[in-house]
């Protein structure tokens, strides 16, 4: 029952549209007051009418029968939900939605592009960027849910100097064999190396600048490794992102742009955009305090910004986007700051449909992140430990489950990505294995157990037989759980608004806690048939809830843990 519709198209004020009235009503925080309040104050104007007057006159009217109560208080009109008939309505649409309750068409027709994830080849997926593929996968399948054509796009760091220096460092110190095993870890240690030796030996930065040049310029020898060292890292990503269940559309990275920025900076110059700067060619800006944005450097090299441009157009011509998002730490707020300016520069009106996602960083409770030293965390090995005292918390808790390894690789990993998404997006975070793996508290264990709890008491009480006695959720914690329900839809949709799937992590918890708050306040397994029954609808509709919330975030749901 979309109660909001019913008030605004109850009420009739010249002057004032029905968008203007359902935006006026808000959600009382307390609940005794009412379930919707409407102020009318703004209404005094339209009406010639003290607010108060107006709150009572609006009082008498016919809301078809949506509200137990509707009383005029203090220029307020304050509405009351039916709780029962409420209940009966949400539950019965959320189980026979099922998997789709939440899912809208509000999107339909509608592109929305989101750069996330973006990890750079030959080099460690950490932490940071568990942040920002958590967030933007959840936003990906959050949009989907809307029904939004979402595209989810991976502009890998494929491209740069670092190419080169590595090549040098595999053809001096490289072992196809270790590398061929150790992967990304591999790489890393002759990168590393590379950079201690190129200290005392400048003469390497040389030979790396033209093993660069060579793979622009096409030389086989080049190419080849080129191609090895992002296969060996694409091969390692792409078990991540099946154990963290993210998926892409496109994984055209910053080389697949090497064809496609001439005609951009080409514009740029006719467009009289361009200064020349001791040989580099930069867009300067009005503001004084905007740097100005290099597209190439007096060598004729472009840059991450050049690709960026050059993805920008091409993402506009291809999927004619309604919105492109980049989802990308705080730290890249000039650079995209700079280069969405040159859009708007170059006459584009849709500069207005580029937006930066930034997100915060990440540091480990116990240790520093920096690749430079060679000093990284790895998510994998973080993932692995988080997994393994899932295991053994199971081992100590519940041994006899059935598929322990499954459970606790969905506990563990469910985890850290919920830790990622607990918080507004641009707080930094300090990560904690044992933090997140709490079964009390905000964390992913409890509200995968809660799921648990929901599904062990509803395998125990087996099937619904004979009447549903409603008054069985007819008490102030069911209520709670009923309106927690019956917003999710508005969640998403903030959440999507907003970029922040942190909004829906906070739903699954406030939908925990209200359920639990429940199942200890009122008696379900014991409660006589027609209660019970009513209670146990409630149980399955929460479940069904929890899974649906937790599957855009990319969390798993095991039955028994
Ligand atoms: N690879 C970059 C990094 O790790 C992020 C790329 C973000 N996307 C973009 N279109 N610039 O810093």
């Amino acid at each position: 029952m979309d109660y909001k519709k019913i008030i605004s198209e109850t009420i009739n004020i010249d002057g004032v549209t029905k968008e203007e009235i359902e935006a006026s009503i808000t959600l009382p925080k307390d609940l005794s007051l009412g379930d919707f309040a409407l102020p009318c104050f703004r209404f005094a104007k339209a009406l010639h009418k003290a607010p108060n007057m107006i709150a009572e006159d609006l009082a008498k009217l016919d809301y078809k029968g949506a509200f137990e109560k509707v009383e005029a208080v203090n220029g307020y009109l304050n509405f009351k939900v039916d709780k029962k008939a409420q209940a009966k309505q949400v539950i019965e649409e959320i189980l026979q939605k099922k998997e789709a309750y939440g899912k809208s068409d509000i999107g339909k027709g509608k592109t929305v592009c989101i750069d996330f994830s973006s990890v750079n080849i030959a080099k460690p997926f950490h932490m940071g960027h568990m942040l920002n593929t958590s967030i933007g996968s959840a936003l990906y399948k959050i949009y989907k849910e809307l029904g939004y054509n979402a595209i989810g796009i991976n502009h890998l760091g494929d491209w740069g100097t670092q190419f080169g220096k590595l090549i040098v460092a595999y053809k001096k110190w490289g072992d196809k064999k270790d590398i061929e095993e150790r992967g990304v870890r591999g790489l890393l240690d002759i990168y590393v190396k590379f950079h201690k030796e190129a200290e005392e030996h400048p003469e390497l930065d040389d030979e790396a600048r033209h093993w660069f040049k060579q793979i622009e310029d096409g030389n086989k020898e080049a190419l080849d490794l080129f191609y090895w060292f992002k296969d060996i890292t694409l091969k390692e990503v792409d078990k991540i992102y099946k154990r963290l269940d993210v998926t892409f559309d496109s994984y055209a990275g910053e080389s697949f742009y090497n064809d496609k920025m001439e005609p951009v900076v080409k514009e740029l110059e006719e467009k009289h955009l361009l200064t020349d700067s001791e040989g580099a060619k930069v867009v300067m800006f009005d503001d004084p305090k905007m740097p100005p944005c290099i597209i190439k450097k007096s060598d004729g090299a472009t840059l991450y910004a050049t690709r960026d441009l050059a993805a920008a157009f091409y993402r506009k011509k291809t999927y004619d986007f309604y919105k492109c998002l980049y989802v990308v730490a705080y730290q890249q707020n000039l650079h995209f700051k700079q280069w969405f300016k040159v859009v708007e520069m170059m006459g584009y009106d849709w500069y207005k449909d580029l937006y930066h996602v930034a997100h915060g960083m990440v540091s480990l409770e116990n240790g520093a992140l920096s690749t430079r030293d060679g000093n990284v965390v790895f998510l994998e090995d973080v993932l692995n430990t988080c997994v393994a005292k899932a295991r053994r918390v199971i081992e100590e808790k519940n041994p006899n489950l059935e598929n322990k390894d499954l459970v606790a690789e969905q506990v563990g990993v469910g985890a850290v990505i919920f830790a990622m998404l607990y918080n507004s997006r641009i707080k930094d975070i300090t990560f904690s294995e044992d933090k997140v793996l709490s079964f009390e508290g905000e964390t992913g264990p409890y509200v995968q157990y809660t799921y648990a709890r929901c599904n062990s008491l509803l395998e125990k009480c087996g099937e619904i037989v004979g009447d549903i006695d409603y008054s069985g959720i007819d008490n102030e914690s069911a209520a709670e759980v009923i309106r927690t329900l019956s917003k999710y839809q508005d969640v998403l949709i903030d959440a999507s608004e907003r970029f922040e799937p942190y909004l829906v992590t906070r739903y699954v918890v406030e939908l925990a806690q209200g359920f639990n708050k429940f199942y200890f306040d009122c008696n379900i397994a014991n409660a006589e048939q027609g209660i019970k029954n009513a209670r146990l609808q409630l149980t399955m509709a929460v479940k069904q809830v929890l899974k649906n919330a937790l599957k855009l975030l990319g969390i798993q749901t095991p039955n028994k843990m």
